[in-house]
């Protein structure tokens, strides 16, 4: 493949990453050497300082009844006034997706040289491989987030460090049907000269 072939092909993909609807994905889920492929390239985000500030814990399909009270319990102390619809809503964020991860960012707010925004800006750079990496294998990832992340039933069910900050999580799996595209911004957004 000639310079120019392999770059069209890398812009067309960076151009073309989206995100999947959580409640349209299905199996299959990536195979073992689809994600091992996933995973290196969430592995090879630029890191100041090589502090390695991310991980992933996939929650597998037998674990996810465990996982969704975490996550309802969750939702309850973020939001103590739940209805119940709600509170059945907030499990299906541990349900849906034939392969479920947990992204973990590891940030050491004291570090003596690099600061705590360059390792969190290295678990952005870390997941935007993943996502471009889950694409390449043909698959789509619905990432969710949110306050009930940071509550204690969450985190115990995880096993996080104090240091340790769940980000979202991420539902990956063949994508059944696409949400309609999200608007992009325009380059003048996003792109400036300085003029001195
Ligand atoms: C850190 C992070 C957290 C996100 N959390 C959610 C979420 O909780 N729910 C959701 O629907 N989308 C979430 N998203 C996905 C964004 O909504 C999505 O990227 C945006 O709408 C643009 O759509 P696109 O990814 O298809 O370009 C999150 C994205 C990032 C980077």
């Amino acid at each position: 493949m000639t310079d120019t072939a392999r770059a069209a092909v890398l812009f067309d993909a960076l151009h073309a990453r989206r995100s999947a609807s959580a409640k349209f994905l299905v199996a299959p889920a990536p195979g073992e050497q689809a994600l091992t492929r996933i995973v290196t390239a969430f592995s090879r985000a630029p890191d100041h300082g090589r502090l390695i500030p991310f991980r992933l814990i996939e929650i597998p399909l037998d674990a996810r009844a465990r996982f969704a009270d975490a996550v309802e319990a969750a939702h309850a102390a973020a939001q103590p006034a739940l209805s119940a619809p709600e509170r059945e809503r907030s499990r299906e964020k541990a349900t849906q997706g034939p392969l479920l991860l947990a992204l973990i960012a590891v940030i050491d707010a004291e570090h003596a040289k690099i600061p705590a925004s360059d390792q969190w800006l290295t678990v952005g750079a870390a997941l935007e491989n993943f996502l471009l990496g889950a694409q390449a294998e043909g698959f789509g990832v619905a990432i969710r987030s949110g306050r009930y992340l940071e509550q204690t039933p969450l985190r115990e069910a995880l096993g996080l460090h104090a240091h340790e900050h769940a980000v979202s999580l991420l539902a990956v799996g063949t994508v059944s049907e696409w949400p309609p595209e999200k608007p992009k911004p325009t380059l003048a957004q996003v792109f400036s000269r300085w003029e001195g």
